[in-house]
This record gives structure tokens, sequence and C-alpha cells, in this order.
């Protein structure tokens, strides 16, 4: 479906006409009735109100835009009409003044050297890396056991994504670099979901003082690693690694990064490409386990086109059925739950004048889930993403990875990692996860609110 026109910044002439949504408390807004659960409030403005809706967050006036083509609109308008989303202070303590962080002239300047550092056929080389932490992973299982399956994704991304950063430069420091890139995500995610947001830069709660004390650690080891390698350019390095690729890029006008660029741009990757992959791959394998017939259709993929052997990058195109379980987990269980962009002055939506200042939120959850675009919305069914699927999934109503120009620079990145890394660990286990659906947790990310267990069942009796 083709968007209905682009953004245009000359609402001059456009009246301000209301838009429909619910009541809400004086001074509050609709606050109490989002924060209770902002995912379920998002599903009933779409059912009750339409296709844009007005509501407020206290002070702040907010709409929420449900049709694709509306969604096309502000994705498309993004750096024009729009200013892409709010950041909070503890996102910037990691991820600096980095790619995602940044703005106008600037923005491009840094999406233009980080691009090609992620570009299809660069990730074709990380693939490898992704097939080997999975392969170390299965060896590790045991068949019978018990496992946290959000806990072990999480360290087999972050295992991934600190390889193809680093190579192994991190040898025995992986650990403590991971506990603290840890630890600073889960106070970013209490920052977001709490009244953090709106503390004045300066305040130090014990929150934040945790989070700064793990952005040290992390900073004095990032440092090291770029003052070794520019040192020692000669070194045993192969250029391989995505650091090396960093150092190596430069602007249209020659110049490099300069070291602190360097590190927030590291830092930015490391934080953005390993939780959100960790979440996608921990639902695929909660609904697999809820999909006997899904999952049985995975094996007999497996085995047909890889015939036993591991995969390699070569494999991800003929892996149609393990991409489609894939998409299928980020449509029902998107990690990003909704976009938000700050209308500026002159921002016109739909023909309509949007006054400036308005939050526009466009929600992965509610507008995956409309039966409009996704017949049966809430069953797990990996086949409407077949190449003969009957009904076309229009545009602009998937959209885990948010789209436009702000579009997520890892996508490929982490659609290929998780294919691999369910193609790997499902020839050799399969995880039956406890029945029931895990509860939901919303901050920055949407991700289970406890632990997601199950039993580890090695395949054709692997161990
Ligand atoms: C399933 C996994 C992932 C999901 C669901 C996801 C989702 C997103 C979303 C929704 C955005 C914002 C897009 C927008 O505003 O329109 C984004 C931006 C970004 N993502 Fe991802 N992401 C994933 C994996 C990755 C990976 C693996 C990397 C890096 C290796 C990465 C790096 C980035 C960066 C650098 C941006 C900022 C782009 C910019 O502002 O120009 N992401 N991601």
């Amino acid at each position: 479906m083709a968007s209905r026109k682009g953004p245009s910044l000359t609402s001059a002439a456009l009246p301000f006409r209301p838009v429909p949504g619910p009541r809400g408390l004086p001074l509050l807004g609709n606050l109490r009735a989002f924060g209770r659960d902002p995912l379920a409030f998002f599903v009933r403005l779409r059912e009750d109100f339409g296709d844009w809706v007005t509501w407020s967050l206290g002070p702040k006036r907010c709409m929420l835009v449900s049709h694709p083509e509306l969604i096309a609109e502000v994705i498309s308008g993004v750096e024009q009409c729009y200013d892409v989303r709010p950041i909070s202070w503890s996102f910037k303590q990691i991820a600096g003044d980095s790619v995602l962080m940044s703005r106008g002239e600037d923005w491009r300047r840094k999406r233009g050297l980080v691009q090609p550092v992620v570009r299809p056929r660069q990730v074709r080389a990380y693939a490898a890396n992704m097939v080997e932490c999975s392969t170390a992973l299965t060896d590790r299982w045991q068949d019978g056991e018990r496992v946290d399956v959000h806990r072990e994704m999480t360290e087999l991304t972050q295992r991934i994504i600190l390889r193809t950063l680093f190579g192994n430069d991190l040898g025995a420091n992986v650990r403590a670099l991971g506990d603290a890139m840890t630890v600073a995500q889960r106070e970013i995610s209490v920052e977001a979901r709490g009244i953090g947001l709106h503390l004045p830069s300066w305040a130090r709660t014990p929150g934040r003082r945790r989070l700064l004390r793990a952005g040290a650690i992390l900073d004095a080891e990032i440092h090291r690693l770029i003052s070794a390698r520019r040192a020692d350019a000669h070194s045993a390095h192969t250029g391989e690694d995505l650091l090396d690729r960093l150092l190596a890029a430069r602007d249209d006008q020659g110049r490099h990064l300069t070291a602190k660029e360097v590190r927030d741009e590291a830092m930015t990757l490391w934080i953005a490409g390993h939780e959100t992959t960790s979440i996608a791959l921990t639902w695929v394998w909660y609904l697999l386990s809820t999909s006997p017939s899904s999952r049985a259709e995975l094996i007999e993929e497996l085995s047909r086109v890889l015939g036993g052997r591991l995969p390699t990058a070569d494999d991800y195109d003929r892996l149609t059925w393990t991409q489609c379980v894939v998409k299928e987990a980020l449509r029902l269980y998107p990690p990003a739950w909704a976009l938000i962009a700050t209308a500026r002055p002159g921002a016109t939506l739909g023909g309509r004048a949007i006054r400036a200042g308005t939050l526009v939120w466009c929600s992965q959850w509610s507008t995956h889930r409309d039966p409009r675009w996704f017949p049966a919305p809430t069953v797990f069914r990996p086949q409407r993403w077949a190449a003969d699927a009957p009904d076309v999934v229009p545009d602009h109503t998937w959209f885990p990875f948010g789209g436009g120009r702000r579009t997520c620079l890892g996508a490929r990145f982490a659609l290929v990692e998780a294919v691999l890394v369910v193609a790997t660990l499902t020839q050799r286990f399969v995880l039956d996860c406890a029945p029931g659906a895990p509860a939901l947790m919303t901050g920055l990310l949407m991700q289970p609110a406890e632990p997601v267990h199950a039993t580890v069942r090695g395949v054709d009796g692997s161990r």
C-alpha cells in the first residue's frame, strides 16, 4: 500500500481540527490508564476511537495513529515535520552522542559512517561468529536441563555482539563487561518506566549512581581497546571486527570518527544490538513450544536445507520457514512496542495541522494485532509470511524495526542472527516452555516480566 502523501511543512492554511479521544482526569489526563498497562491502553484506543486518537500524559498532548498511511506519513516526516524519539538521561550516559541520539546534519554524517559497517555484505562476514557462539551454547546444554530462556538468549546475543564488535580482544573481561552492561540496561529500563524520566539531569538517585559506575567500567575498557588498536595498527588484527571498521570509517570529507565518537557508536551498537534480539528470540522459543506443527515444519526445513551441517550466511535465503517464524514472533511480541515523534511547528498529518510539541505515537504492539491487517491477530501463524500466502500484508502494518530514514541500522544483522541462532540450536535441541503466556513488562523495550522457564530436549538423541 503506498503512503497517502509525503510530509508537509505548509500547514499555515490548515485548521487544527479536533481529533476524538478518551476523557482524562484533570492534570493527569490519561496517565493512570497508560501507566497501568500501555499495551492494553493502545489497543483500546484503536478499537474505541479508530485510526487516530488524542489523549494526554499529564500536561503533554499525545496522539496515537494506527492506520498504515498515517504511520508512513509520521515515519517519513521524521527530521522534517517531526523530531525523532525523546531520549532519557540514562540512555545518553551509555549511548553518548551516537547516531541513535543525534539529529539533523550531525545524524546524517554519523549514519553515513556507521551504516556501511552493518550493511548486508558485512553482516555475511559476521555470520560465522553467530553460528559459533550458538554452537558453544548447544555444547553446554544437556537433555532434560531446565533453563531460563531469556537469560540464555541475553548471554548468547551479548556474546555475539561483543565478538562482532571487538573480536576476541576482551578475553577474560567479557563477563565483567557483560555484567556492567546488564546493570546499565536495567537502570535505563527502570528510568523509562518511572518518574526517573522527569528527574533533572543533576539528580543522583541510587539507580543513577549504579548506572554511572557501570558506565565508567565500560568506558575504561572501550577507550583501552581504541587506544590499543590505534597504537598498533599493524597488530595481529585482521580488520574483521566492527571496531576496526569504525576506526577505518571516513566521512565524505575524509574525516575519521574521533575516539569519543567511536566509543559512542560501539556502545550504541552493543546496547541496541543485543537485548532487542534476545527478547525476540525468547518469544520465538515460547511461541514454537505452543505450536507443535510450526516446530515440526522448522525441523523438517532444517533437515532438508542443511542435511545435518551447520548453517552459513548463504543459507539465510533458503531458510524461508525459519524466517517466517522469526517475523511472526516479531509481529506478536515486538521488542520495540511504540515509536514516538514530536511534532515540529507547522507539522501536518492526514491533511490536518498538528500542534507543535504533540507526541505522536505509532504502536507496533497495537498495529501488529489489528485484525484488518492480520486475520486472527493473536494466533501464531508463521505461514502468513510465506511467499504464497493468500493475504498480502500491507506496508507499514509490520514495523518492528521502525521505518523511513531513521529505520533500525541493525535490522539485517538482527534477522540474520535470529535465523542462524534458531537454525543452529534447533538442529540439536528444542525448548519446551512452561505453559501459559509470560506476563509482559514495558519500559524502553517490551519484555517478559519474569523468567521464561523451559526444558531443553535433545532432537534425535542429542545428549
Ligand atoms: C530484533 C532486534 C531489533 C529490533 C526490534 C530493533 C528495533 C529498532 C527500532 C524500532 C529502532 C528505531 C527506528 C525508528 O525510529 O524508526 C532502532 C534503531 C536503531 N537500531 Fe535497532 N533493533 C534491533 C536490532 C538492532 C541491532 C542488532 C543493531 C546493531 C547491530 C541495532 C542498531 C540500531 C541503531 C544504531 C539504531 C538507530 C538508527 C538511527 O537513529 O539512525 N538494532 N532499532
